[in-house]
């Protein structure tokens, strides 16, 4: 693996090569730190906002040993004065031995790769994918589930036309057997056909027996800052919101996922409930990245 670039790019194999990985980096956490990548250095730059992400790659590099670059704000970097992406990777490529990069613009971090000579890793490209994420949430739901051995519905709700976490967790769940694909959004956020395989279900409402029937549900947030009609936004922004009502249909051993942030889409009154796994996710993405930052650089 020279780069992680989108979900495509993964087998089953080394999915799962990924996470005994990330099992070890467990063990280290639970540790405190180590050495493993003393002497290295990180960039993250973040061209979008991020918390989670941003953050939780740089905890990986640091408790690896190693240390941390960044440029958080556009606005401060060259860029602004018009720099092309190719070039500003070429420089943080002589500064940092691997590069986080969250853009823009879907294509970005393949188009950063070619410049490249340390390894890229996609942060997030605009409305493309979400790669990290999806591997964190796949390590997620293998915690709860056997995952390829039992039968799961999987259920993704929200914004699944901006949403790049539905995208690429929908490319790489489908590394496994025995998974049907339920998409529920309003149509004009629905999910771009090039992500449709035979056997999925694409629906509007999002009804109590899919809630009941799911294994996993989904969430996503709408995505203000990809619509270019402000109106549209105002009439799907509230679309499914998952109450405790809503999410109690849920059997008791399934689970609620986000890729956060959630804004008005899960009730603040869910959190309590045995379903929401959502901080638990975000949690396993220190121990996901802190297995790709190793295995890209060739520590494991
Ligand atoms: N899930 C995710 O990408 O969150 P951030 O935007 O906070 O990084």
């Amino acid at each position: 693996m020279n780069h992680v670039l989108t979900a495509s790019q993964f087998s089953r194999k080394e999915l799962l090569d990924i996470f005994l990985v990330a099992e070890e980096m467990e063990k280290i956490l639970q540790k405190g730190k180590s050495e493993l990548a003393k002497g290295k250095i990180l960039a993250t730059l973040f061209y979008e906002p991020s918390t989670r992400t941003r953050l939780s790659f740089e905890t990986a590099m640091l408790r690896l040993g190693g240390g941390v670059i960044s440029e958080t704000d556009v606005t401060y970097s060259s860029q602004t004065k018009g720099e092309i992406l190719a070039d500003t990777i070429r420089i943080v490529a002589n500064c940092a031995d691997i590069i986080s990069l969250r853009s823009r613009t879907a294509g970005d971090a393949e188009k950063a790769s070619e410049a490249s000579s340390v390894p890229i890793i996609n942060a997030g490209d605009g409305a493309g994918e979400h790669p990290t994420q999806s591997l964190l949430d796949l390590f997620t739901i293998q915690k709860h589930f056997r995952l390829g051995d039992e039968p799961l519905r999987v259920t993704f709700v929200g914004d699944l036309k901006y949403g790049r976490t539905v995208h690429s967790l929908a490319t790489m769940i489908r590394n496994f057997e025995n998974i049907k694909i339920s998409f529920v959004a309003p149509q004009e956020v629905q999910i771009p056909e090039k992500y449709l395989m035979k056997g999925d279900t694409v629906q509007t409402e999002l009804t109590d027996e899919v809630l009941k029937q799911s294994d996993i549900v989904y969430a996503t947030r709408i995505q203000k800052e990809r619509f270019e009609d402000g109106i549209l936004y105002e009439q799907v922004k509230d679309a499914f919101v998952l109450d405790i009502q809503k999410v109690s249909l849920m059997r008791e051993n399934a689970i609620l996922l986000h890729p956060l942030p959630r804004v008005n889409e899960i009730t603040l009154g869910v959190d309590a409930l045995p379903q929401a796994k959502y901080f638990e996710q975000a949690r396993n993405g220190i121990p996901i990245r802190m297995a790709l930052i190793t295995q890209l650089l060739g520590l494991v």
